[in-house]
């Protein structure tokens, strides 16, 4: 050892006298109790683990900047949003249904989710890279995620299941057009898009309100594998994705994506041509065209995995001032989740955890709980005399609007478009070249001509996708060999 080593010490700072002995009653003997340096070792390996993310296990993440180039004050306060604004951020992206260890390049959505580090508080915009998603309604997720992960049984992957899930869920169409398709095996993190999905609500100072979408458009230009590529890369390499990003950011060739929002005028939504709240749909460009307003660039590798992405705790419900929820049920069920799952996983004070907490000071009645160490004094409630925070009302002014209706489970169809399989038509018909649509009829047959997918399955899949488009269900049914029902 040499002068210039730290010697080694107990989590208790005290110097330990062997990295590779236990204290035993002569050399060979049994161990001794006494031994805490060897029990303190072993007691926290054990406990080296918190339960991986029950969702979005897989992933890597990067630190980075917003700025915003555009003037949209007219749309929101949010000072995250002011022109000429820089915000750090901290951006980690996963695939959905693999756990830890699992290959990076499966076919999946992938996670895109932003903490924004604002003046005002943290901003997450928990997104995917996909602009829509396979339900509508936060009751049925629990549902969903069980049939992309394993059988009670076996523990396996269950082609059958996932397809049984999607033929009696209509809804997941259009999502799983994208999810067949191509863009369903990224070649890399910094080579698909980003989007918030659902509809957030903007409100300006004179307290006007918005409904706005937001895409992050990569600006390396979208990047996929085939199906049987994508498969090839994982098997060679199943942390590609971690691996490409951080030594991307290692050389100096930092990735960017141009941030764009979609803005629909409040009065809009009510007889707009389809929900504008339904996730299962994009908001046509036609009908509101996408504005540029800022550039996202990651800049800098985490130093410590753990600490930094495995702990990193990102909500749908932080929204700061100026921006605000909508009623898509699938956000207000994401605003419970996520906070929930965090206390559970990571522990009621993980806000105090470098990566999640704020950069603004934080002046909270929250006290105390599992691991605090950064306990605010006195006074410790409000109301209060003795000159402690004050919560301000007209913060959120402009956020409020009225809602009236009956208490029912059900989802009415008001508006002409609010059908299931229109926007996976006009993807398939409008928008795919022939590569993307014969690549797409390809890995819809693959992946149902798993053997344990069942003949009556296979023949929902063929309706389903005959619901999507004709040709498209004709082209299943031959690949499938058999005929729909
Ligand atoms: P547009 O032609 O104006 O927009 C088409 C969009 O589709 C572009 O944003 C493009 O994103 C994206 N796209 C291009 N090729 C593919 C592909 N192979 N798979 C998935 N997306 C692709 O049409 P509309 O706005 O009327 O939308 C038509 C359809 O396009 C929708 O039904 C939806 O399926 C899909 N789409 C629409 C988006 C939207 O927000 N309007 C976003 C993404 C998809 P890019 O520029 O990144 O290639
Ligand atoms: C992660 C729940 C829908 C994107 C998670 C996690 C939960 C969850 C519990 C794990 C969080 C953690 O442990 O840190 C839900 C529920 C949903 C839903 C209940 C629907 C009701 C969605 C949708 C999107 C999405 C629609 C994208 C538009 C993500 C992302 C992560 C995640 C990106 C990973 C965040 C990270 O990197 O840590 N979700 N989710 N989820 N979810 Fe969802």
């Amino acid at each position: 050892m040499t002068d210039s080593r730290p010697v080694t010490t107990t989590d208790s700072g005290i110097p330990v006298p062997s990295d590779e002995f236990s204290q035993s009653v002569g050399a060979d003997g049994p161990l001794l109790l006494q031994d805490h340096y060897l029990i303190q070792k072993l007691a926290h390996f054990d406990r080296e683990r918190v339960p991986e993310r029950v969702v979005h296990a897989k992933g890597g993440g990067a630190y980075g900047t917003l700025e915003i180039t555009e003037d949209v004050s007219q749309f929101t306060k949010a000072d995250v949003f002011r022109r000429g604004k820089r915000t750090e951020l901290f951006l980690r992206f996963s695939t959905v249904a693999g756990e830890l260890g699992f290959a990076d390049t499966a076919r999946d959505p992938r996670g895109f989710a932003v903490k924004l580090y604002t003046e005002e508080g943290n901003y997450d915009i928990v997104g995917n890279n996909t602009p829509i998603f396979f339900i509508r309604d936060p009751q049925k997720f629990p549902d969903f995620i069980h049939s992309q992960k394993r059988r009670a049984d076996n523990h396996l992957h269950d082609n059958n299941m996932q397809w049984d899930f999607w033929t009696l869920s209509p809804e997941s169409a259009h999502q799983v057009t994208i999810l067949m398709s191509d863009r369903g095996t990224p070649y890399s993190w910094r080579h698909m898009n980003g989007y918030g999905s659902h509809t957030f609500l903007w409100y300006n100072a004179a307290r006007e309100k918005f409904w706005v979408k937001y895409h992050f458009k990569t600006d390396q230009g979208i990047r996929n594998f085939t199906g049987t590529e994508a498969a090839a890369a994982g098997a060679e390499d199943p942390d590609f994705h971690i691996r490409d990003l951080h030594e991307a950011i290692r050389k100096g060739d930092h990735p960017t994506w141009t941030l764009q929002v979609q803005v629909m005028p409040f009065e809009d939504a009510a007889d707009y041509r389809f929900n504008p709240f339904d996730l299962t749909k994009i908001w046509p460009h036609e009908d509101y065209p996408p504005i540029d307003i800022g550039t996202l660039t990651l800049s800098r590798n985490p130093e410590n995995y753990f600490a930094e992405v495995e702990q990193a705790a990102f909500e749908p419900s932080n929204l700061v001032p100026g921006v605000g929820a909508s009623p898509d049920k699938m956000l207000q069920g994401r605003l419970f989740s996520y906070p929930d799952t965090h206390r559970y996983r990571i522990g009621a004070n993980y806000l105090q955890l470098p990566v999640n907490r704020p950069k603004n000071a934080v002046h909270s009645y929250n006290r105390d709980g599992s691991m605090r160490y950064d306990n605010p004094g006195d006074p410790v409630y409000a109301p209060n005399s003795f000159a402690g925070p004050v919560a301000d009302p007209l913060l959120l002014a402009g956020e409020h609007y009225e809602v009236t209706g009956e208490i029912v489970r059900s989802a009415h169809r008001l508006h002409a478009e609010d059908d299931d399989f229109g926007q996976a038509r006009a993807l398939w018909e409008k928008v795919m070249a022939d590569t993307d649509r014969d690549h797409l009829v390809a890995n819809i047959v693959a992946h149902a001509s798993a053997p344990e997918v069942r003949t009556e399955t296979k023949e929902r899949v063929v309706d389903y996708w005959r619901s999507v488009h004709k040709d498209l269900g004709d082209r299943v049914s031959r690949g499938l060999g058999v005929t729909g029902q």
